[in-house]
């Protein structure tokens, strides 16, 4: 077992050896399992973020991990120049699950986006009439898509894109959860320029931002009607973390397409995909676009098991059942300093008032007591645990929660 020490010495490893491009909690973690993970020193804590939702599956989940070290042993990396035995059978486990034609797999959440961002464009050139080089993505404010140069650009957080400029182009942000500002522009005339809408069903990192009811069914009415693709950014909102397979679904539309990323592995490996129908996908032909990594055997093996584990455990229910549990308990509490308790699923966002003094300080003192949160932004906190989490656990969490907010 470490020592405080060790623990120290590890953090002062990182600060001098990394950039220091995040602001992690003081905690060194060696292990998980379930929805527990454990710090270098021996403490158990409670992960209530699970990974920014890649651990939807919970930590190291027996399945997962024993089917990534079976592929391990067998082939890792063919890169897509050649076909492996485990691509096609992901492919169609996902697109049956996820009710598209046709999956187009990557890494990261950005390049699933970045994905989009290129299929839009190129079938508003090739479908759509759109002359060279015009195509228009409306997106929303406080969007987060990734970090790419491109994806950053259209960002409205500033230390998201300050200083990484110039941008490309061709990028309209309109108030998100409003639809007056888009449906007049689209009028307007941008409607037959834009060849997508690019849109978070819930917002995650903007801090759990639940849209009105409206929103995405009119977002589906204006793409109908301007022959626009509505695409869904699914990657930290799907896959059972909004107590359904896709957020999108709870407001009863169907998007063009979807990005998915995080959970599609279950923390085991980094994968994402873009999912299409074939009116949409079929605009990449061989060589416009590709990934060495993307779809590779180990990739497919865990996101195999992790989509396995998801059905079979019946994952999606449980976030529902268990989230709705969570945001009564925290609405029916008399919590001090709390503007607003927004969620879906398993999927909370608990904002400060600003005279809270920050959600950082009571991440610090979930984090003395055995649970692990993070601030997003700089007022609100989020509670994503692992959906495997159960309900006597989620309870006692919440107590503490309850009790830290009570102070
Ligand atoms: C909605 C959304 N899109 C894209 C991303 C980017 O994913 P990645 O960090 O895997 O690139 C994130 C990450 O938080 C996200 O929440």
């Amino acid at each position: 077992m470490r020592t405080e020490a060790d623990t120290q010495s590890l953090i002062e490893l990182e600060q001098q050896y990394s950039a220091h491009n995040y602001h992690p909690l003081d905690v060194v973690l060696t292990r998980g399992e379930g929805p527990y993970v454990y710090d270098v020193e021996g403490n158990r804590y409670l992960d209530c973020l699970a990974a920014y939702s890649a651990v939807n599956q919970g930590h190291c989940h027996p399945r997962i991990v024993a089917a990534v070290q079976e592929q391990l042993g067998r082939l890792t990396l063919t890169s897509r120049a050649f076909r492996n035995d485990r691509f096609g059978p992901l492919c169609q486990k996902l697109t049956k699950l996820c009710g598209y034609d046709k999956a187009l797999l990557m890494n990261s959440g950005a390049e699933a986006v970045e994905t989009a961002i290129k299929a839009a464009r190129k079938w508003g050139y090739e479908c759509n009439g759109i002359a060279d080089d015009e195509a228009r993505i409306a997106v929303f404010d406080a969007n987060f898509h990734g970090r790419t140069s491109t994806i950053v650009g259209f960002s409205t957080d500033a230390s998201s894109r300050g200083g990484f400029g110039p941008f490309a182009p061709g990028f309209d942000v309109y108030p998100y959860g409003q639809l007056d500002a888009i449906r007049a522009e689209f009028e307007r005339g941008v409607g037959a320029t834009t060849c997508a809408v690019l849109v978070e069903p819930i917002q995650g990192e903007a801090g759990v931002i639940v849209p009105p009811e409206e929103f995405l069914p009119g977002l589906r009415a204006l793409c109908d009607k301007h022959r626009v693709l509505l695409i869904c950014d699914e990657i930290q909102s799907g896959l059972g973390r909004s107590g359904a397979l896709f957020a999108h679904t709870l407001a009863g539309i169907r998007a063009d397409a979807v990005t998915i990323g995080k959970a599609l592995s279950g923390g085991v490996y980094p994968v994402s995909a873009f999912l299409a129908d074939d009116a949409v996908m079929n605009v990449f032909t061989p060589g416009t676009h590709g990934s060495t990594y993307g779809g590779n055997p180990l990739a497919c093996a865990a996101a195999e098991a992790a989509l396995d584990v998801l059905i079979d455990e019946d994952l999606i229910a449980r976030s529902r059942d268990l989230g709705s549990r969570a945001l009564t308990k925290l609405r029916n509490a008399s919590l001090t300093g709390v503007r607003e308790i927004r969620g879906a699923g398993l999927w909370i966002g608990i904002e400060l008032e600003p005279s809270a003094g920050g959600a950082r300080r009571y991440c610090e003192d979930l984090r003395a007591r055995g649970i692990l949160c993070k601030e997003t932004h700089e007022h609100t906190i989020r509670i994503a645990p692992p959906l495997v989490i159960s309900a006597e656990e989620l309870d006692e969490a919440l107590a503490t929660v309850i009790d830290v907010l009570s102070a």
